[in-house]
């Protein structure tokens, strides 16, 4: 039978693709040093365990509103100053929510500038509902605003920002953001702020928000999620803050894709926000530290700009491709003969460069540069 021409132009997931021969080699017996893995390495808050688990014994298990629990949608608007519940709707992860949203802002072949790399899924969405990715290089893993610029055409409807960022790390400066900001006001073009990792901000540096540019909240549609905020990952909660009109054809639309999010993983969210960023300060403190140690090994043998944020590591192999040999070819040759698995560069848009995800326990961050120093 034939299948639609909408999904016959759908690459499946890199990422996922290589977690598929991840476990394929651990089925083997293989001990494989995951550095392509994606979520935090700690456990969930004990709280939001108690508080689901509670959820589930006091019959928390029916349908809620189509775009989430009122209390938990008004407590994420206060993160948000001039906002309420009618400015919030809760999908399951920021993956979904990125999906409606495109579904909700395209008309067939219009276009969204993503900088690249990207995210794996961003592209995919787009051309999902209908839309034409429209790549623009960063420099040096920075928004290169005039390139942004020069990209409009009359069929651009959005740009999208990923800060900090899948797959680099790169957080962007205030300024690089009043700069796209400025962009998507003069051309009135919708701004989308993919925010998933806000919580992994290294240095002490001050990551600044989107929503921090009052004039352009009308355009922007802010995304985060509890997956790495919380290491809530499995929970799929994720939300959008935006502007009354847009949530409300966001919430029509998911009322008739999923209804609402699974309701006693929802009373977990809520138990999450009792906990301060404060609380999670650990986390970002251990995060930082596997930063710096694998920023440090990965120099010995890679270009590779020093990431702020997320968890990543995305540096150059190029001296490492000879006669012709792609970073897919070489991410397979390290995960089959050494057992350790990074993504290979392509899957986000950018040849010649490997991701490397430092979130996982100290000893098996050693043990896999010790491997790819070997294998190099
Ligand atoms: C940049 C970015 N956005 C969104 C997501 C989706 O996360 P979730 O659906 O778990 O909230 C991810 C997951 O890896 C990501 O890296």
């Amino acid at each position: 039978m034939k299948l639609s021409d909408r999904i016959t132009q759908i690459e499946a997931s890199g990422t996922v693709r290589f977690t598929q021969l991840i476990q394929q080699l651990r089925g083997q017996g293989r001990d494989i040093i995951d550095l392509a893995v994606g979520e935090p390495p700690y456990d969930t808050p004990g709280v939001v365990l108690e508080a689901t688990k509670q959820a589930l014994d006091t019959g928390k298990t029916k349908y809620s509103p189509a775009a989430g629990l009122p209390e938990l949608k008004s407590r994420l608007a206060q993160q948000f100053d001039g906002y309420d519940q009618r400015n919030i709707v809760i999908s399951n992860g920021s993956k979904q929510c990125l999906y409606t949203m495109f579904q909700v802002i395209c008309n067939p072949s219009d276009q969204v500038i993503i900088p690249r790399p990207y995210w794996v899924s961003f592209p995919q969405q787009v051309k999902l509902a209908g839309g034409r990715p429209v790549f623009v290089d960063t420099s040096n893993h920075q928004l290169d605003c005039d390139k942004i610029e020069r990209a409009i055409t009359s069929k651009t409807r959005a740009i999208l920002i990923n800060s900090p960022n899948n797959p680099t790390g790169a957080v962007y400066s205030s300024e690089a953001l009043a700069g796209v900001g400025k962009i998507a006001l003069e051309h009135n073009l919708y701004l989308i702020s993919d925010e998933a990792y806000c919580l992994f901000v290294y240095d002490g540096y001050n990551a600044a928000s989107l929503f921090n540019f009052e004039d352009i909240r009308p355009l922007l549609i802010i995304t985060r999620s509890f997956s790495k905020h919380y290491g809530m990952t499995g929970f799929r909660i994720g939300y959008v803050a935006a502007s009354r009109e847009f949530i409300r054809a966001f919430s029509v639309l998911q009322s008739h894709l999923t209804g609402n999010v699974c309701t006693f993983g929802q009373y977990g969210a809520l138990a999450a926000l009792s906990m301060d960023d404060r609380d999670l300060e650990d986390w970002r403190t251990d995060m930082q530290h596997k930063r710096d140690y694998a920023w440090q090994r990965a120099t010995e043998f890679f270009d590779c700009v020093k990431p702020r944020g997320a968890f990543y590591l995305f540096p150059d192999i190029s001296r490492y491709l000879k006669n012709g040999m792609t970073s897919v070819e070489f991410s397979e040759r390290l995960l089959e003969n050494c057992g350790v698995a990074v993504v290979p560069g392509e899957v986000f848009g950018m040849a010649e460069h490997i991701r490397i995800s430092y979130a996982v326990s100290e000893d098996r961050l050693v043990s896999g540069f010790d491997k790819i120093a070997e294998a190099l």
